[in-house]
C-alpha cells in the first residue's frame, strides 16, 4: 500500500523526522531558502499532510495544490497566521500549533531583551567593535534599573503572562491590557484601555496574536502616546507594528528605545533607514530558538502530523470545531 505524503517545508530535527519517515512517503524541502508559492504548490501535490514554517503562507491556493487527500496542517510554532485557517476549515482540514512548549522561552527571551535594552547591550558591544572604547567612563552608556520601571504589556495570554511573573519578582510594577481577564495575574494591574498602558509603562512588551485587529496596533498616535523614554519590545509578530513609524518615533524622540525580534517583512529590508539606528536592537525572530524548545516543538508538530495520519484530531488542533472526520 502506498505511504501517505507528508511536505516539510525547512530542515528539521533528524530524529524528529525519522518518525515521519517511518510511516509516510517524506519529502523535506532543505533548499536555502523557504519555498515559494509555486514550489510549494508543486511539492505539495497529494500531499496528506504539511509541517509549516512561518515563512510558508499556507493559503486556499497552496491547499488546493495539494488536492483532497490533504488532511493536516502542522504549524511549528504557536503563531499560525501564516495558515488561512477559513480556508483549511472549508476544505476539512485541520490545522494544528505547538502551544505551551515555548512559553518560558519566549517570555524569558523578552525579558531579556528588555534587560539588553535598559542597560545598552548591543549599543556598547557595536562601541567596541567600533574601537570607541578609550578609557572607563563614568558618565558613558549609562542604562536604567528595570526594577524601578512599569511594564505594560499587551496581550496577557500564557507568554505575556509569563513575562508578567519574571519581571514581578525582579521587581517591576506591572500593568497588562487583554481582552479577557486572565484566571492568574502574578500582582499585575489590568489597564482599562491600551492608551492608558502605553502612556503609564516605561517598556511596552507586545504578546498579542497577530489577527486583521492588530495590524498596526501600534502606529504613530500610539507611539506619541509613550513617555519618551520608553521602550518598545516586540517578539510577538512584525505586522503588529507599524516599522516605519517606529523608525520616525526613535529618530525623533518619541521613543527612547525599540527591541524587535520580528518585523514587517521578514527579513526587514537592508535598505530600511531603521538600521542605521543606534537605539534599536534587531534580531531575526529568535525568541523561541533554544535547543530544548526548537526540538520539543519538532516533536509536537510531528505528534500533530501522526494523529492526523491516523485519523485521529491533533491533539493541538486549533479549529477541531469546525472539522468532521
Ligand atoms: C511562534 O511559535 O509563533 C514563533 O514565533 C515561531 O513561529
Amino acid at each position: 500500500m502506498n505511504k501517505p505524503k507528508v511536505v516539510v517545508t525547512r530542515t528539521q530535527f533528524e530524529n524528529e523526522m525519522e518518525r515521519l519517515r517511518d510511516v509516510s512517503d517524506l519529502i523535506i524541502i532543505d533548499s536555502p531558502d523557504p519555498p515559494n508559492s509555486e514550489e510549494l504548490k508543486e511539492k505539495i501535490s497529494g500531499a496528506t499532510a504539511l509541517f509549516a514554517h512561518i515563512n510558508d503562507s499556507v493559503n486556499g491556493e497552496i491547499m488546493d495544490a495539494a488536492g483532497p487527500s490533504l488532511r493536516v496542517i502542522a504549524e511549528f510554532g504557536v503563531g499560525y497566521d501564516n495558515v488561512d485557517v477559513d480556508a483549511a476549515n472549508e476544505r476539512n482540514i485541520a490545522v494544528a500549533n505547538t502551544p505551551g512548549v515555548l512559553t518560558e522561552t519566549t517570555a524569558s527571551f523578552a525579558f531579556t531583551l528588555m534587560q539588553s535594552a535598559a542597560r545598552r547591550i548591543a549599543e556598547a558591544d557595536r562601541f567596541v567593535r567600533n574601537g570607541k572604547w578609550a578609557h572607563f567612563e563614568p558618565l558613558d552608556l549609562l542604562g536604567y534599573d528595570l526594577s524601578s520601571s512599569v511594564l505594560g504589556i499587551i496581550g496577557f495570554g500564557r507568554i505575556g503572562s509569563y513575562l508578567g511573573k519574571i519581571a514581578n519578582d525582579n521587581g517591576m510594577k506591572v500593568l497588562y491590557y487583554n481582552r479577557s481577564i486572565p484566571e492568574e495575574t502574578y500582582g499585575a494591574e489590568r489597564m482599562d484601555s491600551l492608551d492608558e498602558l502605553l502612556e503609564n509603562s516605561d517598556v511596552v512588551s507586545l504578546h498579542c496574536p497577530y489577527t486583521p485587529e492588530t495590524k498596526n496596533l501600534i502606529a504613530k498616535q500610539q507611539l506619541k502616546l509613550m513617555k519618551k523614554t520608553s521602550t518598545l519590545i516586540n517578539t510577538a509578530r512584525g505586522p503588529i507594528v507599524n516599522l516605519d513609524d517606529v523608525y520616525e518615533s526613535l529618530s525623533n524622540g518619541d521613543i527612547a528605545y525599540a527591541a524587535l525580534d520580528v518585523t514587517d517583512p521578514e527579513p526587514i529590508k537592508m535598505d530600511h533607514p531603521i538600521l542605521n539606528l543606534e537605539n534599536l536592537t534587531i534580531l531575526p525572530h529568535i525568541a523561541s530558538a533554544t535547543v530544548e524548545t526548537r526540538k520539543k516543538m519538532s516533536k509536537m508538530t510531528v505528534d500533530n502530523i501522526l494523529e492526523g495520519l491516523q485519523n485521529k484530531l491533533p491533539t493541538y488542533c486549533v479549529n477541531s470545531e469546525k472539522i468532521s472526520w
